[in-house]
């Protein structure tokens, strides 16, 4: 019987603009899906956003719109993101729908009812940004802004009379929390006393959330509110048979660093509701940007979107998939992307998929040969490609994706391997059926494994799938007609010229430079005095300028921009002191400010002729 695999991951703040680590824990959660689907597994894939609590408040009151105005605004960002990477999510949970206000007020209520809230005066430091009671040592830590005393009356969660109950079935159920590090750091954690959780905030300080079934001068704590999406989803309170179904989940994905939330808090809360706790919960690690931590502040953030607009959706999902080990950081690198694709994409499976193809085109007319009688070396490529089925299924199960994928692709380098000793390009011209043999054998192997890389990257490996009119898509050797006609394509993997290597985009505006760095930066105004033709050079101009006393001579590349006669006697902005080159042999001593929009150029010029050549602009 078919099992069934439920997997979720974090709901994501709706203020963030998504980012590469939003992209890779959906991906992942969407890749695992994949498989265990062609496994035969039924699945329910959830994601979603979380839209209750103070920042978003602040984000709406800023922008002038009510915070569901803001919500609903801000929502689409992330729903377009999951469709440009191909995701395939069962249901997308908003924890501002009516779905979900109704279930947090049932479970806040049983919990209430069995006696596990209690209200409390309360004074302690609270911090702004994290939306939370900090202690002591928290704020001597200087990693929280915006701190500030308050007393006020709250409702608490009795989460210390879980604690004992927690590390039993953390150390009762092994696989609770993954990897093994994050199970370690938890009971950790749990070594010493576990305080009570302020589930509540008073609606003088924060009306955007839920509010409390039992005293509505209160809205529930964001993070009580979203962890209880899971179940939301599930259809708990509202379709039992659904709930029954789904829950528990087979995995909560998370980010290392909401450990805490879903392996403390969340377990106790469901303890208290009585309910069945998650079967398991894994914390992978983080994306750094090369070394560092990314930030909004460093401006070292890496766009998805423009990954995929240069590369296409797949490479972005291989890259993200094969290159981090689950449970540890990994470091994002342009330099790494680039050189995965060409080993890994272009090299070996692209290889294999035009060399295959091109042979059966050119020496049987594009039409798949007949097996033909196996021989030693067939039987090999034979187990190899049922060894590595097994080990694949294997390695999804225990969550070590990337080794799912290199052990793939290790499948894929011996299959290159067999083409080069059975050498069919040559064999063809000595013994046709002999060469057919090899290419039906090659070619099958082929489809194994893309069918193997085809919940990492759906979209290009179909178009393989396609190629060989394999619409059974199963996963067992011999599978492959021959006599089936391959559809021509274009190649699918070109190799990345090294040269056109980018660094990733980044956000320029978040990117500071100090006044001091600014006031360096010599923009001057000068007058354009003529114009003329770099020789055999079409688009570089060398123009005489006049910069206060001073003439001098630049080199520009707007030559099809503009004529002499338009230049001459225009007040331009250059950067007067930038380090002089020579440029096709003629020397340029600072540069002009232009902007340009694709084919478009314009000069920056000054629109007041009182202002005269040799001003500092600002
Ligand atoms: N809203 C909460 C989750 C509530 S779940 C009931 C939240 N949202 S978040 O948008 O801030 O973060 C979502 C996830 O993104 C977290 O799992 C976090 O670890 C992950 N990442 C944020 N930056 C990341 C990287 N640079 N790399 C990998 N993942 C990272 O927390």
């Amino acid at each position: 019987m078919a099992d069934k695999f439920y997997i979720t991951t974090p709901i994501y703040y709706v203020n963030d603009k998504p980012h590469i680590g939003h992209a890779y824990t959906t991906i992942l959660a969407d890749v695992l899906a994949r498989y265990h689907k062609a496994e035969g597994n039924e699945v329910f894939f959830l994601t979603g956003l979380d839209e209750h609590g103070q920042k978003v408040q602040q984000a709406a009151e800023e922008r002038g719109v009510s915070p569901k105005e803001h919500c609903d605004e801000m929502a689409p960002r992330f729903l377009e993101l999951w469709e440009k990477l191909h995701i395939e999510n069962d249901d997308f949970i908003r924890t501002t729908e009516g779905r979900h206000v109704k279930v947090v007020q049932d479970i806040l209520q049983t919990v209430f009812d069995n006696g596990d809230i209690y209200e409390d005066e309360y004074e302690g430091l609270y911090s702004v940004s994290e939306e939370r009671f900090i202690t002591e040592k928290e704020a001597e830590s200087g990693e929280f802004r915006d701190i500030k005393k308050l007393q006020e009356k709250n409702y608490f969660f009795k989460m210390s009379k879980y604690q004992q109950a927690l590390i039993d079935h953390i150390n009762d159920n092994p696989n609770f929390i993954q990897p093994e590090h994050r199970k370690n750091e938890v009971l950790g954690f749990l070594r010493k006393p576990l305080g009570d959780l302020c589930i509540s905030r008073p609606k003088s300080r924060l009306n955007w959330g839920i509010d409390l079934p039992f005293d509505n001068n209160f809205v529930t704590y964001v993070w009580f509110d979203a962890l209880i999406n899971y179940v939301t989803a599930a259809g708990f309170g509202v379709d039992d048979e659904s709930y029954n179904k789904w829950w528990p989940c087979e995995y909560h994905l998370i980010g290392k660093d909401i450990l805490t939330t879903h392996a403390v808090y969340w377990p106790t809360m469901l303890m208290s509701a009585k309910m069945p706790l998650p079967k398991s919960i894994f914390a992978h690690g983080w994306w750094l940007s090369g070394e560092s931590k990314m930030s909004k502040s460093l401006g070292n953030v890496v766009n998805p979107l423009d990954l995929i607009e240069e590369y296409g959706v797949d490479p972005v999902r291989y890259y993200l998939m094969r290159e981090m080990v689950l449970g540890q950081d990994a470091s994002f690198t342009m330099e790494s992307f680039i050189k995965r694709y060409n080993s890994d994409l272009a090299n070996d499976y692209g290889n294999l998929l035009s060399r295959v193809t091109k042979l059966i085109q050119s020496n049987f007319g594009g039409i798949v040969p007949d097996s033909g009688k196996k021989e030693g070396t067939e039987q090999d490529v034979i187990v190899s490609a049922e060894r590595t089925i097994s080990n694949v299924q294997s390695l999804i199960n225990a969550m070590k994706v990337n080794e799912a994928i290199e052990e793939t692709l290790q499948f894929i380098r011996g299959v290159n391997k067999y083409m080069e000793d059975q050498a069919p390009w040559k064999l063809v011209k000595e013994n046709k059926d002999s060469a057919g043999r090899v290419l039906y054998t090659a070619a099958e192997a082929l489809r194994i494994g893309t069918l193997l890389l085809s919940p990492v990257m759906p979209h290009r490996t179909g178009v393989v799938l396609e190629t060989f009119k394999d619409e059974g898509k199963e996963l067992r050797w011999g599978k492959l007609a021959p006599g089936t006609e391959l559809q021509k394509h274009t190649p699918l993997f070109p190799r990345i010229n090294i040269k056109k290597e980018k660094t990733p985009k980044v956000d320029e505006d978040k990117n500071t430079v100090t006044y001091e760095d600014f006031k360096n930066l010599g923009l001057k105004t000068a007058e354009v005095l003529s114009a003329e033709k770099v020789e055999g050079a079409d688009k570089l101009f060398k123009l005489q300028i006049k910069l206060g006393d001073e003439e001098r001579q630049i080199v520009a590349g707007i030559a099809e921009h503009y004529s002499p006669e338009e230049l001459i006697g225009k007040m331009i902005v250059v950067v007067s002191n930038l380090e002089p080159a020579k440029i096709r042999g003629v020397e340029s001593k600072g540069m002009l400010l232009a902007a340009s929009r694709k084919k478009d150029l314009s000069l920056i010029v000054v629109d007041k002729e009182k202002v005269s050549s040799g001003k500092k602009a600002y």
